[in-house]
């Protein structure tokens, strides 16, 4: 039977339906577990249902589900290209079971489904077991009916299955077909370590445990099933070919790639580079649109790093093909056509996923000519290793990653030395952590672990209250050393200044005593919940045990409410103008002022600026209460909460309501959107490859801004004698009006020259003036010098002169068509006067400082006119 990519997939979850489960669209490729940097299987979306943190929604689920392995422990980026089936992107189709039936339904629906459904010749079907499974064997065999001849059994580093260092895992059974003895000698998988001759195609796991990070195993709640059957295996199986190249999934993207690249695609040889090179490019096209359409942007962090990795692998061999132009837009193309009728969203975000991916092409592009050049010449004597600083440098100054340097240097014979290597990535690592202020020592941690420990962490009061009553557990030297002296660490057991933390800034305030008052200066966390007060003691003392007022400096704190809230109001209309892929990468919040840094691709325009404003600024206007509460993480996002991949958060989060914005947020915000005043914004910028920054004003500060820009434009319409609404014009007046005087300037200047070059073209001997003319800057000397020599009795003229600055001035012309450079003539009559200058045409010019050798200079210069001509 055939079947296509897409026929398949329903066919798969069509089974399952029937038999009871819930189908599941596919999870994005970005995990809300941190664990792991992609999905790396189908279970992964569903890990908590397995481990019990979470009751499961329904008892057995049924998915095609987005992979991708690439970056920790499940990698297959580099096998790319040169074997028949690993892809960094495919599709794992499966079927699950959260407590609910376990190995006796699901090796028989396993089955059936292959043999029955799919009409796979049950005959060349091989089975594993887990060497200590005797009960999945039994299944196999006398309620299946497999010979055991064809059930073999292996230990754990085939038939035990692993999600991660940490995460249910459990033995596991796999399905593999005999492909015949073209492929390798008989004896099942057992004897065929690489699957070339019995290759795998469906892995059902019995989850029973949940892994912690010491290695210990405890028992999950109830025993699962965790299936995994890649589709472009099946799909090759089904489709009667060889490999997953060869399947309707990739062979279009390999046919465009032979397009672009003019190469021929040799079907099954893995031997020939061109063919490598076809296969890498039909897979990192569509890996890399699929990692751009779930969020993935290109950069030098974690995802961001694998996906500009996948990209420029591909850009690579495009160049190796090569092929000088830009590839990826098109192969991109083709692969949103392939994906596009299961996975719509890529066809909406077609433009987008283009657009990044083809500038990370182009800027790859070049520097890749340059640092390949640098690699070439490096590789060019056939050294026996490629040295570390080598390449450190292609890495830091021309972004090749480390792999591609070793795989280009391999394809040499030539090893890498990863330790010169690492000891420069380690010097630049600890550069960085030097120049990173505010580091703090082990005896000063365990001070305030032992604050933490003996009076508990400190009780946040001031989403409510401003002020309030608290007591005083310890008073330590400040650690800061940037801080100066007199600074002490105040501990309170509850206050209402805020940590810094979420990007906005600490409080400051008073802390006072029956004894004495404190200026807080700052509050951070000291370790994670124990509050710590810098600061300056103004007043008599302070000491642990008595009981303090501790007051915030509530203006201050009204700011910073203005600008964290304003900050959710531009995020929401960066996305509305900008597009959903627009992520907050980090943020700023201050009394004078917001910062807002996010993914985008190219600089926001002032026109979609003006567009972000009013968005925001309607919601200010609009004026709606803003509301906070704690609930469930999967509650907030069940209502559409913005949460940030990676944020940790604990089960219990905070949710801040402002405007249309609902997002995870534990800072402190405005009652209204209507206190935030007006959203300006005052600059935006690139802070990096596809990051961009945003700062903005609300409140006062924008209405400081607004008083700030007008007085400036009051001076101005002041300076320029018009009222401010025609300043524009009295400005573009004044603008005219210099430049018509400029004009006449010239042109009065060149009159003067005209009559000065008369007067000296009538000393002419012979067509040649040399002559002294005191008191012209050099510029004019020169138009004047000009000016002599395009008289018709004159043909060569040198001219030197004190300028008003008391310098000398030597200018030489001669004839327009003169083989020798005017310079020729001042060579050595500049050192007369004391100076140097050059010139390479009919003009020369020379400065010196030296007035009294300016007849000195003339003579030499006269002198030199008979050789010349
Ligand atoms: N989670 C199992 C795998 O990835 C099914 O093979």
């Amino acid at each position: 039977m055939t079947m296509s990519a897409d026929q398949l997939r329903d066919s798969f979850t069509g089974f399952f339906a029937e038999k009871g489960h819930q189908v599941v669209p596919s999870a994005s490729l970005i995990p809300h577990d941190p664990t792991v940097m992609f999905n790396v299987a189908g279970m992964v979306p569903f890990k908590s249902y397995f481990t019990g943190d979470e009751p499961a929604p329904y008892e057995r689920a049924v998915t095609s589900q987005k992979c991708a392995r690439a970056g920790g422990k499940h990698n297959d980026l580099d096998d790319v290209g040169r074997t028949k089936r690993h892809l960094v992107f495919f599709e794992m189709l499966g079927n699950f079971s959260f407590g609910d039936y376990f190995k006796t339904d699901a090796i028989p629906w396993s089955w059936e489904l292959v043999t029955e459904k799919w009409g796979i010749d049950g005959d060349r079907i091989w089975v594993t077991v887990h060497e200590t499974d005797d009960e999945a064997e039994s299944i196999w065999h006398e309620q299946v009916g497999v010979p055991m001849e064809r059930i073999q059994r292996l230990g754990d580093k085939d038939n035990y299955w692993q999600m991660g260092d940490t995460g249910p895992c459990g033995p596991c059974s796999e399905l593999h077909i005999d492909r015949g003895p073209d492929f390798g000698p008989d004896g099942g998988p057992l004897g065929d370590p690489f699957g070339d001759r019995f290759m795998e195609f469906w892995n059902l796991v019995f989850m029973q445990f949940n892994q912690s990070s010491d290695g210990t195993r405890t028992p999950l709640p109830k025993p699962s099933i965790d299936t995994g059957a890649g589709l472009e295996r099946i799909l090759a199986l089904m489709q009667g070919v060889d490999s997953v190249w060869e399947t309707d999934l990739m062979m279009p993207l390999i046919d465009r790639a032979q397009s672009l690249t003019g190469k021929t695609y040799r079907v099954g040889d893995y031997e020939d580079r061109d063919s490598f090179g076809l296969r890498v490019l039909a897979e990192h096209a569509r890996s890399g649109a699929m990692l751009v359409n779930d969020g993935v942007f290109p950069s030098n962090e974690a995802r961001g790093y694998v996906l500009r990795r996948i990209i420029r692998r591909a850009v690579r061999f495009a160049y190796m093909l090569g092929t000088d132009k830009l590839v990826m837009p098109s192969l991109t193309e083709t692969a949103i056509s392939v994906m596009g009728n299961a996975y719509p969203d890529l066809v909406k975000n077609q433009d987008f996923i283009t657009n990044v991916i083809t500038r990370e092409e182009e800027s790859f592009r070049h520097t890749l000519r340059n640092g390949l050049s640098i690699l070439d010449t490096e590789l060019a004597d056939g050294p026996e290793v490629l040295s570390g600083s080598t390449t450190f440098l292609l890495h830091d100054t021309y972004g090749f990653p480390l792999e591609l340097t070793q795989e280009i240097a391999s394809e040499r014979d030539v090893a890498v030395d990863l330790d010169g290597f690492n000891v420069e990535m380690n010097e630049q690592r600890a550069r960085a952590k030097a120049a990173a202020k505010g580091a703090v020592d082990d005896a000063t941690l365990d001070q305030y672990r032992q604050v933490a420990s003996q009076f508990g962490t400190t009780e946040f009061l001031g989403y409510t209250v401003d002020d309030a009553e608290a007591r005083v557990l310890a008073v330590l030297e400040s650690s800061d050393t940037r801080s100066g002296d007199g600074i002490v660490e105040i501990f309170l057991d509850r206050t209402p200044f805020y940590a810094e933390s979420g990007g906005q800034v600490g409080d400051t305030g008073t802390i006072t005593t029956d004894t004495g008052t404190a200026e807080v200066l700052d509050c951070t966390f000291a370790i994670p919940n124990l509050r710590r007060h810098t600061a300056r003691i103004v007043e008599g003392t302070i000491t642990a045990g008595q009981s303090a007022q501790a007051a915030i400096d509530v203006d201050r704190r009204e700011k910073i409410r203005r600008n964290h809230t304003g900050t959710h109001l531009l995020h929401d209309a960066l996305r509305k103008v900008l597009g959903e892929h627009v992520k907050q990468a980090g943020s700023w919040v201050g009394p004078d002022r917001l910062r807002f840094d996010f993914s985008h691709y190219e600089a926001v325009t002032p026109d979609q600026i003006a567009e972000i404003e009013e968005i925001a600024n309607a919601q200010t206007l609009a004026s709606r209460p803003t509301r906070t509460f704690e609930t469930t993480k999967d509650e907030a996002e069940a209502l559409g909460a913005i949460a940030f991949f990676g944020d940790k958060y604990g089960d219990i989060v905070r949710v801040l309501e402002a405007g249309d914005t609902i997002e995870l947020c534990g800072g402190t915000h405005a009652r209204s959107t209507g206190d935030i005043g007006m959203v300006k914004v005052v600059s935006e910028a690139s802070i990096g490859s596809n990051l961009r920054r945003i700062e903005a004003f609300t409140g006062t500060g924008s209405v400081a801004l607004l008083q700030r820009d007008e007085a400036l434009i009051a001076d101005l319409a002041g300076l320029v004698g018009t009222s401010t609404e025609d300043v524009a014009e009295g400005v573009q007046r004044k603008l005219e009006e210099i430049k018509a005087l400029q004009a006449e300037i010239r042109g009065l200047r060149s009159q003067i020259a005209m009559g000065r070059a008369v007067e000296l073209a009538q000393i002419a001997n012979d067509g040649v003036v040399v002559t002294q003319v005191d008191q012209l800057e050099p510029g004019e000397l020169r138009e004047l010098a000009m000016a002599v020599r395009n008289h018709p009795d004159v043909h060569t003229v040198v001219i030197a002169g004190e300028t008003p600055s008391g310098g000398v001035a030597l200018v030489a012309a001669v004839p327009k068509d003169s083989a020798n450079p005017a310079s020729l003539l001042l060579k050595d009559a500049a050192k007369a006067i004391g100076g140097g200058g050059g010139g390479k045409g009919d003009v020369a010019q020379a400065g010196g400082k030296n007035p009294a050798g300016i007849p000195e200079a003339l003579a030499i210069a006269a002198a030199a006119i008979p050789d010349f001509s």
